[in-house]
């Protein structure tokens, strides 16, 4: 029932296998990345390893290009693994090289962690809307009021609204609050709390080059982006920085797609898109679900051809609306009885369900159910090792002894009739 990797009709990928039988489980790829998905469990419960199973299917399969906020630095290179000794997995860009491109906002942590090439970005402040501050208003400290003042700030001044509001002095915040009938002193405040922006290592007034359209290229290229965030991982930053780069990303697609739909040329077709966000329910939750881009690509589905992986420990935190729209949900031991009663949003017959994932093992243990399944099942998560490394990555030749090239090279050549 659940198919096998090498199906030449699917792009199936082999998550794990049931918990009392030797045959693989397998995930269809294809139906996967039309549909936003989930992964939730408990902390330590292996959430991170299974994206990085289900992110590896999707690049071998070719299924979609992924881009990845990654906020703990352990998708794009190495991560550590726990245990009793020290060790470590690879990353994606060690098993696919030449396919994985690592971005980051934090250039000499990304360097101190041994990765070579990875792209520097930075944003600025005139890429900065009023929604992407909406998103951080709790981070900032910042009133109903100061918001409002701020899209008065941004109809009078445009994109150059936040620069212009840092470099006001309190004679001009007075004689534009006459003018514009703003409000003094919640301009002020907000001009105080937004210099903090200032503290962020990739924010910059202004910037040379266009960052954000460079990532467009590597993914129309066919290139999956990981972006690291280093020591720039708290809260503001990492939500102000996920929302500007994928609102500016999804109004690309959106505009791809129109044109797609108008010409029904295959090559103007966008290449779905997986966007990869931790810490989900901060983007998702009801308060701030109808302001921020995510909550916008959850429910409008596959119709611009971007989805959501979204990953969890919080469940409960997400929004029922958007709950309900996630297509597959991996599962891993949940304790909080709202936890649970979030996964089964909108599956008939969760009840049975619910037993099964509060007895989960603690470790690499899921239920999977949704769309990507043909019906829920408890897996034995696949180990992320050298096994799977060798099964999965693409092949390292400088790293093989000689012996196992020429023996490759001569396959090759009768392949080829020599
Ligand atoms: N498929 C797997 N293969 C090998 N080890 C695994 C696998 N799944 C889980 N583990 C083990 O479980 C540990 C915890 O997994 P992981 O870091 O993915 O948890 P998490 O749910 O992301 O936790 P957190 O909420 O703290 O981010 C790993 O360090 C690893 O030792
Ligand atoms: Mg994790």
């Amino acid at each position: 029932v659940f198919g096998w990797e090498d199906d030449p009709h699917r792009r199936n990928f082999a998550i794990g296998q049931p918990l009392d039988m030797d045959v693989p489980i397998c995930i269809d790829l294809d139906r996967f990345v039309e549909r936003s998905n989930g992964v939730f469990g408990k902390s330590g419960t292996g959430k991170s390893f299974l994206t990085r199973l289900l992110l590896c299917g999707i690049i071998r399969k070719q299924a979609a290009v992924n881009l990845i906020f990654d906020m703990h630095s352990e998708y794009g290179w190495e991560a550590v693994r726990e245990g009793k000794q020290f060790s470590t997995v690879k990353g994606l860009r060690q098993l696919f090289p030449s396919q994985v491109q690592i971005y980051t906002l934090d250039p000499s942590s990304t360097k101190r962690r041994g990765v070579r090439d990875a792209q520097e970005l930075y944003l600025s402040y005139d890429q900065i809307d009023v929604e992407d501050i909406m998103l951080v208003r709790d981070e900032l400290n910042l009133s109903e009021a100061s918001l409002e003042n701020a899209i008065i700030l941004r109809n009078e001044f445009g994109d150059a609204w936040i620069s212009q509001l840092l470099s006001m002095t309190n004679e001009e915040i007075q004689m534009f609050c006459e003018e514009k009938r703003g409000n003094k002193s919640s301009i002020m405040a907000l001009q105080r709390k937004l210099n903090r922006l200032g503290e962020l290592k990739y924010m910059r007034p202004v910037c040379p080059r266009n960052y954000i359209s460079q990532i467009l290229e590597s993914l129309a290229a066919g290139k999956h982006v990981v972006i690291e965030f280093g020591s720039q991982s708290n809260m503001l930053s990492y939500m102000l920085a996920t929302n500007l780069i994928s609102r500016r990303i999804h109004q690309h697609y959106v505009l791809k797609a129109e044109q797609f739909l108008q010409t029904k040329n295959p090559s103007d077709r966008p290449r779905q898109l997986v966007i990869t966000i931790e810490e989900a329910h901060r983007f998702l939750d009801s308060a701030t679900v109808r302001q921020t881009i995510f909550g916008t690509i959850a429910r409008e589905m596959r119709k611009y051809f971007v989805t959501l992986l979204v990953v969890d420990q919080r469940p409960s935190g997400i929004d029922n609306e958007v709950m309900s729209q996630v297509g597959t949900r991996i599962t891993a031991l949940l304790n909080d009885e709202k936890d649970i009663d979030a996964i089964f949003t909108g599956v008939s017959g969760g009840q049975s369900l619910r037993s099964v994932l509060a007895k989960l093992d603690s470790k690499q243990q899921a239920l999977i159910l949704g769309h990507a399944v043909p019906m829920p099942v408890v897996v034995r998560t696949r180990p992320y090792d050298e096994t799977f490394y060798t099964e999965i990555g693409d092949v390292a030749w400088e790293e093989k002894s000689d012996a196992e090239v020429f023996a490759a090279a001569e396959l090759a050549k009768m392949d080829l009739g020599f």
